[in-house]
């Protein structure tokens, strides 16, 4: 590859076709052939759709999707369409799904479906009393917010709450009012960003204060999705796993350093599915890990108990703004396949859905770090992509995959030898 200096300043850039737009990083990277036969492969996202989701889009990023099977949530047989780039995260999910699936699978529900966007005032000469002015115009803000989207209202959404905070600041006290909106099946972004942004110039006027900031929160907590489960103790290894496992949970409800990990994995449940439906991952993941930090310092999202028969209960509790319309979840066919392979029929059902997948994976994640190690199994997986990093191809990988599992060492150097040894056999 020729790196000459050039200038990444690309005037018009995003105003060009896509086939130009490959040609002019073809031309600045130097890339081959091949490269732009990479670029121009989109796969199942159309290069046109792909165009109109983002700007300056040049080529996609092919995620594997796998389901997650054993699933049963609410009493219902769901296969789980999952897009995650890491091994062993769909397999986890099943393995616990298995474990609870004769004791009756997950159970989920959601506190509400309702979004919170902030606005914040600065200024404003008596703060306290701004707050109870914009408290007692609930009517004129419900009215300015339902005005935005009369599909919304239509659909039964709208306008809900209306709550006034004072912040102190390093800047002096911020009235912050907060308007809290039922936003159906769509996640909200949109809609609530639309209102805030309608309604700042009147809080404005009504307290001689100035607007500033007119965005939704993440902090979701008007929109906690919920899931249960119980792994009966015979299920699942024995008491002296799920003791195991106890521990391992108390570990990361005492310590942020675990916590970070512990919440990493339930993660992987929830943004594979999150991802798979072409619902926000980063909107999730922010929403969930202030949650997680609620209290004034960070610990686990899940809970875990052990019941008076001594099975082992969890639980999972977190902000869950996903939906089934808007933005990607509608453009992207993959999503929309997803959306189908589910068979939900409201965003409330796949918010369980999802927090049943993140329950399942701590579940799978905590009971294999009391027993086993996660490297055993992790390596098993790897073994395949060192494996294909060595040059394995075909049933080679496989073959390959073995070996390197059995050698106790899954490493490229050692893969290398080790296909130059299978391909002289042969
Ligand atoms: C790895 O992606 C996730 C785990 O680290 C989660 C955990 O430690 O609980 C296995």
């Amino acid at each position: 590859m020729n790196h000459v200096a050039r200038s990444s300043r690309l005037s018009g850039f995003h105003k060009k076709p896509v086939s130009e737009r490959i040609q002019e990083v073809v031309d600045f990277v130097g890339l081959a052939e091949a490269d732009r036969s990479l670029l121009l492969n989109t796969g199942n996202l159309p290069q046109d759709l792909g165009n109109h989701l983002i700007e300056n889009m040049i080529g996609t990023m092919n995620i594997p999707v796998g389901i997650a099977t054993n699933m049963k949530v609410d009493g219902r047989d769901v296969l789980i369409p999952m897009a995650t780039e890491e091994s062993s995260v769909v397999a986890a999910v099943c393995n616990a799904a298995r474990q609870c699936y004769d004791n009756g699978g997950f159970f989920t529900s959601m506190s509400g479906m309702l979004m919170i966007a902030q606005i914040q005032l600065v200024d404003a000469p008596d703060p306290e009393h701004a707050r109870i002015r914009i408290l007692e115009r609930i009517d004129e803000i419900r009215a300015i917010c339902d005005e935005c989207d009369p599909i919304l209202i239509k659909l039964g959404g709208g306008f809900r709450e209306l709550e006034v905070r004072i912040i102190e600041s390093r800047s002096g006290r911020m009235v912050v009012t907060h308007i809290i909106v039922d936003t159906r099946d769509a996640m909200g972004a949109n809609a609530v960003n639309t209102m805030a942004e309608k309604l700042a110039p009147s809080i404005a006027a009504w307290t001689g204060g100035r607007t500033y900031l007119r965005i939704l929160s993440n902090l979701a907590d008007r929109r906690l999705a919920r899931a249960r489960c119980v792994w009966r103790v015979e299920d699942i290894g024995g008491a002296e796993v799920r003791d195991g496992m106890m521990l391992a949970y108390h570990f990361a409800e005492a310590d942020p350093y675990r916590a970070a990990t512990h919440n990493k994995g339930v993660m992987n449940g929830i943004s594979a599915v999150v991802l798979a439906t072409g619902n926000d991952t980063r909107a999730v993941e922010s929403g969930a890990h202030a949650y997680a930090a609620r209290k004034g310092r960070y610990s686990s999202l899940t809970n875990w108990e052990v019941t008076r028969e001594g099975n082992l209960a969890g639980v999972l509790e977190l902000p869950m703004a996903v939906g089934l319309v808007g933005g990607a979840t509608k453009a992207h066919p993959m999503a929309q396949l997803a959306l189908k392979i589910l068979g939900v029929t409201s965003a409330a059902q796949l918010a369980g859905i999802v927090t049943a997948v993140g329950l399942a994976q701590n579940f799978a994640a905590l009971r294999v770090l009391a027993t086993t190690g996660v490297q055993k199994g992790h390596m098993a997986l790897h073994s395949h992509n060192i494996a294909m990093m060595a040059g394995a191809v075909g049933d080679e990988v496989e073959a390959l995959a073995k070996i390197l599992v059995a050698l106790g060492k899954v490493r490229v150097d050692v893969a290398e030898a080790e296909l130059k040894k299978l391909r002289a056999a042969l």
